[in-house]
């Protein structure tokens, strides 16, 4: 027999931790001939993350998928079991064998909110297909994965650049950002140059689904700010980052990145309750308060994981007391997460090495 190892050897479940992403710009600079959006996109993983298992299932079964945590709607629509069928197709011509590989068993805990701008569905799509290829022992090429994220949905490949990226296209061109520079040890680690610890996000989630489609749609309707700024400060930030900056250096641009976002005046289209409820959070925080993606997910940078668990603190109690509303039937979500930043340069491109 040739091709893969029997998969039935394999001790144990393949799990995988599939983070959210955050975009820290987001500039959108047209409509394309396919009606996707041509981004220009700062994006960021972040140690929030929803944590995927998969185990190999015996022959005459189909594909399976249990959900915890946020409800992610319909497991038949699920991009997981979609990651399993897509990566099946691709990986049975180096499977070695004539049947398909088998069919899996997927338990995935949702901890990410759904349909929140932290692209959560991406991204447990890209941990199925790498879960899913590793439970068969198949290898895939980087243009294999690629193509096969690709055609999950346009967030599916910046999961496979494992660290701060730029996308671009509709999402699908992805270059490698550099880091942030960092202290800690590790091949994928959270910046701790300026502090112990180092920046942190806080995030809050109204318990609102935004579609973003429908965010496009409102783009497309005029629901938009000109000037590029968004433009101008996504490439200013993706060109830093491709150097390596500290954490001290990204809190100075908080301001910007907060408004950095193309997305926003169409995602308060569509829920025109974001608009006061940004407000009240500005006004609670103070310090900028942008959006991540189509929303409704806002974030707000700290210098410190204590710092920003302080203002989640605030928040929640603010909520609790009513001096602060948010749109939904539900308190919103509030986290605090750090950057899940490279503490060396990728590869592409070539850069000399810059010490801290
Ligand atoms: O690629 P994906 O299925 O995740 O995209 C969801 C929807 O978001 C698309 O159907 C499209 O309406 C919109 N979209 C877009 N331009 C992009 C990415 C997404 O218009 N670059």
């Amino acid at each position: 027999m040739t091709g893969a190892p029997d998969p039935a050897r394999r001790l144990g479940p393949v799990v995988r931790l599939a983070p959210a992403k955050l975009n820290l710009t987001l500039a959108v600079l047209g409509v394309r001939p396919d009606g996707y959006h041509e981004l220009h996109s700062v994006m960021v993983p972040l140690d929030l993350a929803d944590r995927l298992s998969v185990s190999i299932l015996p022959p005459g079964t189909a594909d399976s998928l249990h959900v915890d945590g946020f409800d992610p709607g319909p497991v038949a629509d699920n991009l997981v079991l979609r990651a399993f069928a897509a990566a099946r197709r691709h990986a049975h011509p180096t499977w070695g064998r004539e049947e398909p590989p088998p069919a899996l068993a997927a338990r995935l805990e949702k901890r990410i909110p759904v349909a929140a701008g932290l692209a959560g569905g991406s991204s447990d799509a890209a941990a199925a297909v790498d879960a899913a290829l590793e439970a068969w022992g198949v290898e895939l090429g980087a243009g294999a994965r690629h193509r096969l994220a690709a055609e999950l949905g346009s967030d599916v490949p910046f999961f496979l650049a494992g660290g701060p990226a730029l996308a671009e296209g509709r999402g699908e061109r992805v270059t490698p950002l550099g880091w942030l520079r960092t202290a800690s040890v590790g091949d994928v680690s959270v910046d701790d140059s300026t502090r112990p610890g180092g920046p942190a996000l806080l995030l809050i989630t109204p318990a609102v689904a935004i579609s973003t489609p429908a965010v496009f749609r409102a783009w497309d309707e005029g629901a938009r700010v000109t000037g590029g700024a968004a433009r101008l400060a996504s490439a200013h930030l993706a060109e830093e980052l491709r150097k390596g900056i500290r954490g001290q250096d990204l809190m100075a641009r908080a301001s910007v990145l907060a408004a950095a976002n193309d997305l926003a005046p169409a995602a308060a289209a569509v829920e025109p309750a974001l608009v006061p409820f940004k407000r009240a959070l500005l006004r609670q925080l103070g310090r900028p308060v942008g959006l991540s993606g189509s929303g409704p997910t806002h974030w707000a940078l700290y210098a410190s994981h204590a710092q920003a668990a302080e203002a989640a603190d605030r928040v929640r109690a603010a909520i609790g007391v009513g001096e602060l509303t948010a749109p939904g039937p539900r308190p919103p979500f509030v986290a605090v997460a750090r950057i899940l930043a490279r503490t060396t340069q990728p590869a592409e491109p070539q850069e000399p090495r810059r010490e801290p």
